[in-house]
């Protein structure tokens, strides 16, 4: 394994020794055993999306597009093959819209396009275009969003910037660097002292086993907490700053991200604490303005909250932890709306949570 956010660490590429496969990391297995999976045909990429192989809004758009590469490869009638795989990719996950994002890009790529040659020709370079474009998404926001950390570390006399974040919006949740780690590493690499409250994130613990996990990999002083804990942690000053990442962003700035990112938002608002979304631009729905009425909430197996699951010996083992017949509610996402949040980091920088704020940074996005 290439070390965690060198040059060349990706979490999805293509197989060095055979183009007919792409190869990503089965973060279900992380922390316990780093092992690459191979996706052969779309089906694989519609699986690893939707068991979570892959997560984390960009890659999921990434692993869309690496999985249109693959329908590509069809042998009887590619530009169809295409089309039904897109067909299922969009319906894997809903949420996060860099997926719709990256599908709807590979199709306007390929057009009316029927030769098999070129199509593989044209998903392979739109695949990679959309990964190496991502990395310098997060190279952008790690760059704005270092200011933040860089203002706050001048007030504290040395003493270290306590960041807490939700979920995992780091490299393994894009193709490198991160949203919200990505200001984290950069103010590392300055030599800035930081430290992460990383929150668990029940029930998938994207929290405890990814970030914690690539903190650690990045030498990177972090402390693990339960999810209830950070209101706890912002009344007592053990917070200066909250970043977060997210799955979809309207263009007024209400923002959609792991369950449980709103009461840290109410939490921060209550102790004044700055509470910021780092996001890529594509996590951006340019047609919706209200997250609470139009974001679509994704609602996952209720066996992902009545049961713990772990690794044991190389298996990956879950464990029930609650009656058999307990009724389970699973909703994945929550919206943190616009006034709650400090400011959003983008790749272009930092503005105000608002449709105004977005717009400075993206004037093409104006209404005609
Ligand atoms: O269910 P997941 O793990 O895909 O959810 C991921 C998140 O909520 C991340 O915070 C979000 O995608 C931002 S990733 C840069």
């Amino acid at each position: 394994m290439d070390p965690i956010n060198a040059e060349n660490f990706r979490t999805i590429w293509l197989c060095p020794d055979d183009a007919s496969v792409v190869q990503i990391i089965d973060q279900r297995m992380l922390p316990h055993n780093y092992q690459i999976h191979d996706l052969k045909s779309w089906q694989d990429g519609v699986a690893a999306i939707k068991d979570m192989y892959v997560r984390g809004a960009p890659l999921i758009g990434a692993t869309a597009a690496w999985s249109l590469y693959l329908a590509a490869l069809d042998t009887k009638n590619p530009a169809s093959e295409i089309r039904t795989a897109a067909d299922a990719l969009l319906k894997s996950r809903p949420t996060a819209v860099n997926l719709r994002w990256a599908v709807e890009r590979v199709l306007a790529t390929v057009d009316d396009t029927s030769d098999s040659n070129d199509l593989q020709v044209l998903t392979r370079c739109e695949a990679e275009n959309i990964c190496n474009e991502d990395i310098e998404i997060s190279r952008g926001i790690g760059r704005h969003g270092l200011r933040l950390i860089e203002e706050i570390a001048a007030s504290k006399n040395g003493a270290p910037v306590n960041i807490l974040t939700h979920c995992n919006a780091g490299s393994l949740a894009t193709i490198n660097w991160g949203t919200a780690t990505a200001p984290i590493y950069f103010a590392r690499q300055q030599g800035i002292h930081v430290h992460v409250w990383v929150d668990e994130t029940r029930p998938r613990n994207q929290g405890s086993q990814l970030t914690a996990w690539e903190l650690a990999a990045n030498g990177v002083p972090h402390t693990l907490i339960v999810d209830n804990a950070g209101g706890h942690l912002m009344q007592h000053g053990m917070v200066d700053l909250v970043i977060t990442g997210t799955d979809r962003t309207t263009r007024c700035g209400d923002v959609a991200n792991k369950i449980g990112t709103y009461l840290k938002a109410l939490a921060a608002h209550d102790n004044d604490i700055p509470f910021y979304i780092a996001l890529p631009s594509t996590t951006i729905d340019w047609e919706i303005r209200d997250g609470l009425t139009e974001i679509p909430i994704e609602e996952r197996d209720p066996a992902e909250v009545t049961d713990v699951y772990g690794v044991s010996n190389s298996d990956r083992i879950h464990v029930r932890t609650t009656a058999s017949d307990t009724p389970v509610s699973n909703y994945a996402f929550d919206v943190t709306p616009a006034r709650l949040i400090t400011g959003l980091i983008t790749e272009r920088g930092i503005c105000a949570a608002s449709e105004q704020g977005l717009l400075n940074l993206f004037p093409e996005r104006r209404a005609k």
